[in-house]
């Protein structure tokens, strides 16, 4: 994954970006809500390009020193190669730069794979949201690490 070349998302990126949603989640965001995320200050999104293709986006608002994690996808042919570690390594790298010192998301108990990926980077689950998602009422897991 050499080739995999990180960068901030711009508006021209939201097509590409929403597909990947489209097949990463059971109720994905629009183009429209990605084209206004390219235009938040309070918000970083990266994108991950490989040979110009763009196959991975994660994103997060900070304020008060806090990243607050909005969105994380690998496209599905490119997951479980170790893609998924270097975004989230660049998208921790992105909102220390902005000044995180602490970052939270919340996660379905069931994906284990994100789970698996946050721990390794430290975070920890630290409560429950009750039928946070509301295409099938599952929990959130909410996951902090305080000492980014
Ligand atoms: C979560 C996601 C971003 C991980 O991306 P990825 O490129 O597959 O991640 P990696 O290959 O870097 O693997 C990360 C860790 O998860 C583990 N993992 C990957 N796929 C797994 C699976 N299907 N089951 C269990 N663990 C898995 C890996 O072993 C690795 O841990 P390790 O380094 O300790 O071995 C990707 O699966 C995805 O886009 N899922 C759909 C969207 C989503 O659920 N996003 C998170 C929302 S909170």
């Amino acid at each position: 994954m050499n080739r995999l070349l990180f960068r901030a998302m711009t508006p021209d990126d939201v097509d590409a970006v929403a597909a990947i949603e489209e097949k990463s989640f059971a109720m994905p965001w629009k183009r429209e809500d990605f084209w206004r995320e390219a235009r938040n200050e309070l918000a970083t999104y990266i994108v991950g390009e490989l040979d110009g293709k763009i196959i991975a986006y994660a994103g997060a608002w900070v304020s008060f020193n806090q990243a607050e994690v909005m969105s994380v996808a690998v496209e599905p042919d490119y997951r479980g190669q170790g893609v998924g570690t270097i975004l989230f390594g660049e998208l921790i790298k992105a909102v220390k730069a902005r000044g995180a010192k602490a970052i939270t998301l919340e996660v379905r108990p069931s994906n284990t794979a994100a789970i698996k990926l946050y721990e390794n980077f430290g975070l920890r689950s630290v409560g429950r949201r009750k039928g946070y998602y509301l295409d099938n009422g599952e929990d959130a897991l909410i996951m902090w690490n305080t000492r980014l």
